[in-house]
């Protein structure tokens, strides 16, 4: 049965990453396999998850490339070679340069720590977006899975998931409730993008 590759770009920790991994060998994401992933930075603990997953990946050094426009050039090539079909930034910190928005149009997926568009654009990541949630006194919070365009945090919303902001809640409590909840919206998004891309794939493969 044909799965859908996808290749995901990485920056840190890699609990979405691991929810992916994790869902694509069992029945929520059978359709799918992670093939590569490739970390912006080399200490990335994401990178050990995905060995330990025996996952293809590559540390790739912004530094020696001589422009960014060179640099997601080559990540698009090392996607290209390996016959991905599907992106997932998952806690990658670049922004995405539009010859690989290009080179995969549609096919790029992020996940964002809050209810989009609110609380959505640059600067807007980590724990900064739960500071500025709570500041501004919201009842709720949750994450987006978003496709990815030219702007931070702008395309077209593919799923979200909501949480109560509590009283007494930190920018810390905040963000592992809300955790909790992309481990479970990216596998998912994910799954209801290749439903609507490939048809019928995902329904094959958890099926047998
Ligand atoms: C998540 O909160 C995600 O929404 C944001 O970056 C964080 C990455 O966490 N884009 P992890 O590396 O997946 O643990």
């Amino acid at each position: 049965m044909k799965k859908i590759r996808i290749g995901v770009l990485v920056s840190g920790n890699g609990s979405n990453l691991q929810a992916l991994i994790d869902a694509s060998r069992t029945e929520v994401l059978s359709c799918a396999e992670i093939v590569l992933v490739i970390s912006n930075k080399k200490e990335a603990f994401a990178l050990k998850r995905a060995q330990q997953a025996n996952i293809e990946t590559l540390f790739l050094d912004q530094k020696l490339f001589s422009s960014r426009t060179d640099y997601f050039q080559k990540i698009c090539e090392e996607m290209k070679k390996r016959e991905v079909e599907l992106i997932c930034l998952a806690g990658f910190l670049l922004k995405c340069e539009p010859n690989l928005i290009r080179c995969f149009q549609n096919r790029i997926l992020n996940i964002h720590p809050a209810l989009l568009p609110k609380f959505g654009g640059k600067g807007m990541y980590g724990m900064r977006v739960h500071e500025a949630v709570i500041r501004s006194g919201e009842k709720e919070s949750g994450c987006t899975v978003h496709l990815v365009d030219e702007e931070y945090d702008h395309g077209p919303i593919l799923l979200q998931r909501k949480v109560p902001v509590l009283a007494g809640d930190t920018a810390e409590t905040l963000a592992q409730r809300v955790l909790k909840e992309e481990h479970l919206a990216y596998p998912e998004a994910v799954r209801l993008w290749i439903e609507k891309e490939f048809k019928n794939v995902c329904a094959h493969s958890s099926a047998g």
